[in-house]
């Protein structure tokens, strides 16, 4: 199993979240979040508020997955969250152990 984590532009999250839903994806976490990327110190404006410091709103998304499917998602990820402009975010994906359908009790890919 993998665990998919991905910091997106919070304007496209409706997007992916329809391209994941489309592709079959059974659940996931999603969090508000602050971020910044290599354009540090630079100033933004994002809906009408300047930020001041160099930390932009993101969204992050955390995705687990069978080892099969992972490179579906991370496709899909790639394709629904580009604007083409700089901060469009990063995919980082992680060995995942584990996993417990706390319910069933049941584990690995079944409790997926
Ligand atoms: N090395 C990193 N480690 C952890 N989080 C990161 C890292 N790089 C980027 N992020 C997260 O992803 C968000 C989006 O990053 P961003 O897309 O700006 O990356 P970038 O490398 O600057 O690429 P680009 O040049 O396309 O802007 C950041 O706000 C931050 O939350
Ligand atoms: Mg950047």
């Amino acid at each position: 199993m993998k665990f998919v984590t991905a910091v997106i532009k919070p304007m496209k999250f409706t997007e992916v979240k329809a391209a994941l839903d489309k592709a079959g994806v059974s659940g996931l976490t999603v969090s508000e979040v602050s971020g910044v990327g290599r354009q540090k110190g630079q100033t933004q404006v994002y809906r009408g508020a300047e930020y001041s410091s160099n930390m932009l709103p993101k969204i992050k998304l955390e995705i687990a997955v069978s080892d099969a499917f992972a490179d579906t998602v991370i496709a899909i990820l790639r394709e629904a969250a580009s604007t083409g402009e700089i901060g469009d975010g990063k995919v980082f994906v992680f060995d995942l152990a584990e996993v417990l359908r706390v319910r069933t009790g049941e584990q690995g890919d079944l409790a997926l």
